[in-house]
């Protein structure tokens, strides 16, 4: 079953090190995540997974790495400088400033409408470029890295002697000065992006446009996203952005959010090749741009069956690695029944938490939607336990929480229980998975198991393909949790029979199962069960 509720997903993030918050030692900084080490193998493999999708297995695409920092003549012809804007309001009362389209003209901290009129807010960051501080010795930090490519669109096609249709793909750093970022990794101002600008001949783009969507939709499904957690939306045209003449966006499910955008598939017509050429008046551009003296270029390809130049148009698929990942966790997270807690423990549980939920409706310093929240997640669980009651955890890490002194009693008396009947999975597809094989040896004192374990480790990670790690921390079953909550498919166990008949237990992380399978066959077996 997916997660419920984004605080099950931070909670898991923060006890895991999937994702830390930025800088946290001095308070953070607000819209800013670390990736800690289970993180970063996650979203290594997310965006290996692109990569191999998207440019080793088609024939039709280059990849590219262009830098964070360009010209800033770049977004002043990209449009950014004039139009990539959100609308900014201040609350006269409280000095607080929100995005005018997420707040229903009240103060989301003060409760006041005394609100001044929006203005256009550019959420490009700036910074100084040299030592040298005046006024043109400044950049900006990347907004997309689609930019990187267009000015890049003549270097590719000289050195690889392309046709059309073809594209180029890349994965980096976007920058956007959000003015409220907000729901952990969904909305940040640093984030990764990978991103595709697919050239084509004028007049096919429509069919392009749908042949993107559908190949994006099967690249969510091979990573694990159910393709009924995702919805198209047919962006109306009075929303669509500057450059767009039509936008699918891809809406995933996200706990707590709901449908919220996951990538953006753009059909961009000949607007950016168009908009850093020089000579537009030589090509019968199709979208608006302004002129441009400044370019050297002309960003066009010899058509040889014209034997005419022409802008192509451009699909674009863009996806944020963050998004990504939140909805491959939320998929992939599990908390099952081990075994049925007894009714003793079960009734003291209920009975704390209708204790607490009738706290909190009670309480009348809570903001209202926080109050809703809190109590429609409470009863929920109420509602449907013994399955549910390892949301509790979730629930107590909600937002206003903390001001319920019944939480505590019922920290008390759900922990134990919750530790003893249940476990934390995440079901991510073995290609995803950060560790593919934990091995442990039964106990740790044992110098013969550990050696044997240590040299298990090191004959499995050999290649490189097979991600391994040893850990002699804990009892087995605290280490089989662990495993279980970072998605490790296979966990294998050196025990006495080990060191007699050169034989391991291998654990499936899915079906709890143990075989004993000849050490000399482990590395098969794995990869085996690993080419998911
Ligand atoms: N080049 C096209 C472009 O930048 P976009 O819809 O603005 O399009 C693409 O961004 C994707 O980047 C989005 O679909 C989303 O997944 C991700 N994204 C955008 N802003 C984000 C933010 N502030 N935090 C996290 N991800 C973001």
């Amino acid at each position: 079953m997916p997660a419920v509720s984004l605080e099950q997903l931070i909670s898991l993030c923060k006890r895991r090190g999937i994702v830390y918050p930025g800088s946290e030692i001095y308070g953070g900084l607000q819209g800013l995540y670390d990736y800690g080490p289970v993180g970063v193998e996650l979203k290594n493999n997310l965006i290996n997974s692109w990569w191999r999708t998207n440019v080793y297995e088609r024939d039709d695409m280059e990849g590219l790495d262009s830098a964070v920092l360009m010209n800033p003549l770049t977004w002043k012809y990209s449009g950014h400088e004039e139009t990539f804007v959100d609308p900014l309001v201040d609350c006269r009362d409280c000095n607080a400033r929100w995005r005018a389209d997420q707040i229903r003209d009240t103060c989301l901290d003060c409760g006041s409408k005394n609100l001044t009129d929006p203005r256009p807010f550019n959420l490009m960051f700036k910074t100084q470029v040299g030592p040298v501080a005046d006024e043109n010795a400044f950049a900006y930090l990347r907004p997309e890295t689609a930019q990187g490519i267009f000015v890049n669109f003549n270097n590719v096609l000289t050195t690889t002697a392309r046709k059309l249709p073809f594209g180029i793909a890349q994965v980096g750093k976007g920058f956007r000065n959000e003015i409220n970022p907000r729901n952990f990794l969904f909305r940040v101002r640093e984030f990764d992006m990978m991103e595709i600008e697919f050239f084509v001949h004028p007049g096919t783009e429509d069919e392009w446009h749908e042949r993107w969507l559908h190949d994006r939709l099967s690249w969510y499904q091979n990573i694990g996203v159910s393709r009924d957690h995702i919805k198209i939306y047919d962006v109306p045209s009075k929303d669509l952005a500057h450059y767009s003449k039509k936008t699918y966006d891809l809406m995933y499910r996200y706990p707590t959010l709901g449908y919220e955008e996951i990538e953006g598939i753009a059909s961009r017509s000949d607007f950016d090749l168009g908009s850093h050429t020089r000579y537009q008046d030589k090509y019968d551009l199709n979208a608006k741009v302004m002129a441009n003296p400044d370019s050297t270029s002309r960003l066009s390809y010899f058509d040889p069956q014209t034997n005419k130049h022409l802008i192509p148009f451009v699909i674009e698929p863009s996806a944020g690695v963050g998004r990504c990942l939140l909805a491959v966790l939320s998929e992939a997270y599990d908390e099952p029944m081990v075994k049925a807690p007894p009714e003793d423990k079960l009734s003291m549980v209920a009975k704390e938490l209708e204790a607490f939920n009738a706290a909190v409706a009670k309480n009348k310093k809570l903001k209202s939607d926080v109050q809703e929240s809190l109590l429609a997640f409470g009863e929920d669980i109420r509602r449907e336990l013994p399955e549910t009651m390892p949301r509790i955890e979730a629930l107590l890490a909600m937002p206003g929480a903390d001001r319920i002194s019944q939480g505590k009693k019922l920290r008390n008396q759900s922990q134990k229980v919750i530790d003893d009947h249940y476990r934390t999975v995440l079901h991510l597809k073995p290609h995803l998975a950060p560790v593919k094989v934990a091995v442990f040896p039964l106990k740790r004192t044992d110098g013969n198991l550990v050696g044997t374990a240590k040299q298990i480790r090191k004959s499995l990670q050999t290649g490189g393909k097979i991600r391994t790690v040893y850990d002699d921390t804990g009892a087995i079953g605290k280490l089989y949790r662990r495993q279980d909550e970072i998605g490790t498919p296979f966990c294998v166990t050196v025990d006495y029979q080990s060191l007699d008949d050169q034989t391991v237990t291998i654990r499936d992380r899915d079906t709890m199962a143990q075989e004993r399978i000849s050490i000399d066959e482990l590395k098969t077996y794995v990869e085996e069960k690993l080419e998911d």
